[in-house]
C-alpha cells in the first residue's frame, strides 16, 4: 500500500485552489437517476470516492462521460438494472444514496446494507423508515435493502436524529412521489443545500433546505441539467488549519467562506489573522504559535465533526490546554492513539479530547483508519521533528484531491512513497 512521508518542520506559505465538494458530488450524482435524460456535472473532484460512484452507477447500465475537465455527463437512459452489490457499497457506504432515486424513477432497489465504518455503526434506518413511511415496501435480508413501490406517496417526516445522507436519500425519493412532502428535524449541511438546488433545476419543487424543515412537492417527472458542485468547506478548513498549525499563511482560493463561520471563528480564537473575499480566504499567523481552543461537533451551522480531527492535531500543538468533545459519532477519536504515538499529551475522557499542547511532536511510522483521521495525521506530521511516514493513505485519496501536491506548492517536505514490497515469509 502507499504511503505519504512527511518531513516536519516546514511553514506553509502560498495560495491553493479549492476542489469540488466530495459529498455534494455523492448525492447529485446519485440524483441524476432522477431524470428522464443525461445530466452534465461540473466541479467534480477527482477522488476515489468519485471513481467507485461512477462504477456504480456504470454497472446499473447508466452511460458516463468525463471529459478532462472533470465534467461528467451522466445518462440514465440506458439503466439496466436497480441493483448495488455489497462488493461496492462495502467500499463506499454513500453508495447508499442510490437507494431512494431508484425507488422514486424505477419503483424497485436492492442496496446492500453499507455496514458499519471505522467511526462508528452508522445504521441507516432512518432512511429505511422514511421510505417506508413515503409507502415503499423494504424489507431487510442477506445484507440486503429490498425494495418496492408503485408510485411513491407525500407524507410527513419527522427524522429522530438529524443524518446528512438521510435527509439527501428522502428528499431525493419525495421529489418525484404523489404529493407533497415535508421532512421535520432535516439536515441544514450546505451540501444538502446544493443538491436541493440541482434537483430543482431538473424540475422538482423543494422548498427549505438548508432549513430544518424542507418542503418537496412531488412532480411527475424531472429532465438532465447542468450543474457545478459546490467547493469543499472541509479540504478548506483542512488546509486553514495546517496552515494555522504551521504558524504559516496561505490563501485558498475557489472556496465558499459563509460556509466555514465556525471554524473561522475558531480560528481566529487561535490567533490566526483572516481576511474574506467573495471566493477566498487568507490565513496568517505571522510566525506566532496557535492557541489551544475548546470546540464541540454538532450538525451544520455549528462546528462540523469532519474537521474533528483536524482541530485535535492543531491542539495536539498548541499553546494551553484545548478540549474537543465529539457528539455525532461514537468512535471517531481513532487519531487521537496514533498523535500519542508522536508525542501529543492528550487523553480521552468520554466523548471529550483534552490536550496539552507542546512546541513540537516527533514524527513516527502512523497508520490512518479513516478519512478526516488519516488528514489530521499528515497535518501533525507538518509540524513534527524528523519523518512521519503515514500508512494506509487510501482513506486520504477518497477525500483529498492530490492533498501531496498541494501541500508540497505550499512548501511542505512530503512525498507519495510506494507500498512496501509484499515478502513472502519463507
Ligand atoms: C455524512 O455522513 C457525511 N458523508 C460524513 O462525512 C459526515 O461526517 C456526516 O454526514 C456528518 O456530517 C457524506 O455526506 C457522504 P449522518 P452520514 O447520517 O450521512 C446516525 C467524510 O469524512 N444515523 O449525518 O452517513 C449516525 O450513526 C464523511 O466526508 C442513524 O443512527 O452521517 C451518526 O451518529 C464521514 N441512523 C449520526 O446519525 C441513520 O439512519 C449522523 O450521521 C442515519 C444516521
Amino acid at each position: 500500500m502507499e504511503r505519504l512521508l512527511i518531513r516536519g518542520g516546514n511553514s506553509l506559505d502560498g495560495d491553493i485552489r479549492i476542489s469540488g465538494a466530495k459529498n455534494a458530488a455523492l448525492p447529485i450524482m446519485a440524483g441524476t437517476l432522477l431524470a428522464d435524460g443525461p445530466s452534465v456535472i461540473g466541479n467534480i473532484p477527482d477522488l476515489h470516492d468519485i471513481t467507485t460512484t461512477m462504477e456504480l452507477l456504470g454497472r446499473m447500465g447508466v452511460r458516463l462521460t468525463v471529459d478532462e475537465r472533470m465534467r461528467v455527463e451522466i445518462d440514465p437512459r440506458s439503466l439496466t438494472n436497480c441493483h448495488a452489490p455489497y462488493e461496492m457499497v462495502k467500499t463506499m457506504r454513500a453508495s447508499i444514496l442510490v437507494l431512494g432515486p431508484l425507488l422514486a424513477r424505477y419503483g424497485e432497489a436492492d442496496v446492500s446494507l453499507p455496514g458499519g465504518c471505522a467511526i462508528g455503526t452508522r445504521p441507516v434506518n432512518l432512511h429505511v423508515e422514511g421510505l417506508r413511511a413515503l409507502g415503499a415496501e423494504i424489507s431487510v435480508e442477506n445484507g440486503y435493502i429490498r425494495a418496492r413501490c408503485s408510485r411513491l406517496k407525500g407524507a410527513r417526516l419527522v427524522m429522530d436524529l438529524v443524518t446528512v445522507t438521510g435527509t439527501e436519500n428522502l428528499m431525493m425519493a419525495a421529489a418525484l412521489a404523489d404529493g407533497t412532502s415535508v421532512i421535520e428535524n432535516a439536515a441544514r449541511e450546505p451540501e444538502v443545500v446544493d443538491l436541493a438546488n440541482y434537483l430543482n433545476a431538473m424540475g422538482a419543487k423543494i422548498s427549505g433546505a438548508g432549513t430544518d424543515t424542507i418542503t418537496v412537492e412531488g412532480v411527475e417527472r424531472m429532465q438532465g441539467a447542468h450543474y457545478d458542485v459546490l467547493p469543499d468547506r472541509i479540504e478548506t478548513g483542512t488546509f486553514l488549519v495546517a496552515a494555522a498549525m504551521t504558524r504559516g499563511r496561505i490563501r485558498v482560493k475557489n472556496t465558499a467562506p459563509p460556509l466555514l463561520d465556525s471554524l473561522i471563528a475558531k480560528l481566529r480564537d487561535c490567533g490566526a489573522d483572516i481576511a474574506i473575499g467573495d471566493d477566498w480566504i487568507a490565513l496568517d499567523m505571522d510566525g506566532r504559535r496557535p492557541k489551544a481552543v475548546n470546540v464541540r461537533t454538532a450538525p451544520y451551522p455549528a462546528f462540523p465533526t469532519d474537521m474533528q480531527a483536524q482541530l485535535c492535531a492543531l491542539n495536539a500543538v498548541a499553546d494551553g490546554v484545548g478540549m474537543v468533545t465529539e457528539t455525532v459519532f461514537e468512535n471517531r477519536f481513532m487519531h487521537i492513539l496514533e498523535i500519542q504515538r508522536m508525542g501529543a499529551e492528550v487523553k480521552l475522557e468520554g466523548h471529550t479530547a483534552i490536550s496539552t499542547g507542546v512546541e513540537y511532536l516527533t514524527g513516527a511510522p502512523v497508520m490512518a483508519t479513516d478519512l478526516r483521521a488519516s488528514a489530521s495525521l499528515v497535518l501533525a506530521g507538518l509540524v513534527a521533528k524528523g519523518d512521519t511516514l503515514v500508512d494506509r493513505i487510501y482513506h486520504i485519496d477518497r477525500g483529498y484531491e492530490c492533498i501531496e501536491e498541494k501541500l508540497a506548492q505550499l512548501g511542505a517536505d512530503i512525498r507519495r512513497m510506494p507500498g512496501e514490497l509484499a515478502v513472502n515469509h519463507a
